[in-house]
């Protein structure tokens, strides 16, 4: 059944919480008395809608519905999971918090977005504590993965295995925190940096364009894929850690920071940094900035992913729990070999799908025919496959970055050493984006010569062969 989540409080990250669930097949109750909520939420969702699938090589579960709340108790009461993020004040965190309580089933979980805040400060005149913990995200939280768990004393252990669960069912990365503290852990560096960078700009050794350029142009890379120690474990060279630490940790000494004192926030130091904003950024929009990151972020995290490294790890994982298993009968219906969305990096400069992709689209749709009939990769490791030798490709409509779409793979011929395909790439409204036919001939690795495939194969692929071959032929293929 389709599980429902509270989303209490609708800005910048109860948006994206909300974004996440719905692309994730939850449905979501939003509850904010803002009376702009639902507009903010329409153009955030948008973003996410665009963002999130581009993300993955299959597509994601069908979205939820989302409801607009009237009141927090509407939101909660029927809720599987519930999301706190309202303002990060203390008072109305405890306000909030208690309301959700008296009207909340009582086994489910609550989690809460604080940047600040330590378990055991919110949940300080609740009824049922054990059920409360830090689950606090980043900014796109319909993209970036990490999470930060951060049970009290008193969450119980059944809590955090739920909370576990739903959140790496999510595509998430739920970072346990060992112990509660202010800003928990990432919060901590952040804030460091930032005190940083005041001080930098108020003493004029950079400007806010300057000091953006320091991290994206160096260690924000290296930070991406690697974090800080595995980095600085190179950086002490084949000598490793040990002699990194003895290198540079007599630095640590030196006065290289300001980090325990904070410049005064005054008008003038304020006045500069927002100048200087406007001039470095100003004049890009709020949404065309959050669009040009999530691009990036998007780009960025695909790289990572064909190396499975990083998070990009983490997407390989969640991709292999959502793709769904495949029907292995031989029916008489075309085989939705591919279903997906084009990610932005198979775009051209003007967005449009790149030509090539459109022989990966069905490259990937014979791979997938190859491993129904039992060609799967321990076939091929045994040493046999199939190889392509002749495509042809029609070009029939224009594919933009964004566009979900699925390819219909039928079997044209399975007997002997060939198989031939006919596949349609299809839009969501059922118009042909592009049709190929592929013929694709049995080899073995060995020898590198073709040859019949081995008979469980060969039967598989004859069986899909005569189940298809009733299916009528497009008009192009006719006589062929
Ligand atoms: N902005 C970030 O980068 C970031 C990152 C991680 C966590 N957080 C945390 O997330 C929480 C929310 O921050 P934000 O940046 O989304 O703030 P925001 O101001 O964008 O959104 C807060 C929303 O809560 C709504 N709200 C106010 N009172 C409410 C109530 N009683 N019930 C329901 N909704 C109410 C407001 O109308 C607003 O839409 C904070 O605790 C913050 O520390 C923020």
């Amino acid at each position: 059944m389709t599980k429902t989540a509270a989303i209490i409080g609708g800005g910048v990250i109860g948006g994206g919480w909300a974004a996440r669930f719905l692309l994730n097949g939850w449905n979501v109750n939003l509850y904010d008395p803002d009376p702009q909520a639902a507009r903010k939420i329409t153009e955030l969702l948008a973003n996410a809608r665009y963002a999130l699938p581009m993300l993955y090589d299959v597509a994601l579960p069908p979205e939820g519905t989302l409801s607009h709340c009237s009141t927090l108790a509407a939101a909660v009461t029927d809720a599987d999971w519930i999301q706190e993020s309202v303002p990060e004040r203390l008072d109305l965190k405890h306000r909030v918090i208690g309301e959700i309580e008296s009207h909340a089933p009582r086994a489910t979980v609550i989690g809460s977005s604080t940047s600040g805040f330590r378990p055991s400060q919110l949940n300080e005149s609740m009824q049922t504590p054990d059920r409360l913990m830090v689950t606090h995200p980043f900014n796109p939280v319909y993209l970036l993965p990490l999470v930060e768990l951060v049970p009290s004393a008193k969450t119980s252990e059944a809590a955090i295995q739920i909370a576990t669960e739903v959140l790496t069912s999510l595509g998430m990365h739920p970072l346990r925190v060992r112990r509660e503290i202010d800003a928990h852990i990432a919060d901590r560096f952040l804030e460091a940096v930032w005190r940083e960078a005041l001080w930098l700009v108020r003493d004029n050794v950079a400007t806010t364009e300057e000091i953006d350029n320091a991290i994206r142009y160096g260690f924000g890379l290296r930070w991406a894929q690697m974090g800080l120690f595995e980095t600085y474990r190179m950086a002490g060279g084949e000598a490793g850690m040990r002699h990194f630490i003895e290198q540079f940790g007599p630095a640590l000494k030196w006065p290289w920071t300001r980090l325990m004192d904070v410049p005064d926030l005054t008008d003038e130091l304020i006045g500069k940094i927002v100048d200087q904003s406007d001039a470095q950024s100003g004049a890009h929009t709020i949404r065309e900035l959050e669009r040009m990151r999530d691009e990036n972020l998007i780009g960025i995290l695909r790289a990572l992913k064909a190396r499975d490294a990083g998070a990009g790890a983490l997407l390989n994982g969640h991709e292999a729990r959502i793709r769904p298993a495949r029907n292995l009968d031989a029916t008489p219906e075309p085989i939705t070999s591919v279903a997906r969305t084009v990610p932005i990096d198979w775009t051209d400069y003007n967005g449009h799908m790149n030509e090539s992709r459109y022989g990966q689209v069905f490259s990937d749709a014979a791979d997938d025919m190859m491993a129904r009939i039992g060609a799967d990769l321990d076939y091929i490791a045994a040493g046999h496959s199939f190889f392509a030798a002749d495509i042809h490709i029609r070009f029939l409509q224009e594919t933009q970055a964004g566009q979900a779409f699925s390819v219909a793979s039928r079997v044209l011929e399975g007997r002997g050493k060939k198989l031939r395909l006919y596949h349609e790439m299809l839009a969501q409204d059922g118009s042909v984006i592009a049709t190929a036919e592929q013929l694709l001939l049995h080899v073995s690795l060995k020898t590198r010569r073709s040859c019949v495939p081995l008979p469980e194969v060969l039967g598989k692929m004859q069986a899909l062969a005569a189940a298809h071959a009733d299916l009528p032929l497009p008009d192009h293929l006719e006589g062929a």
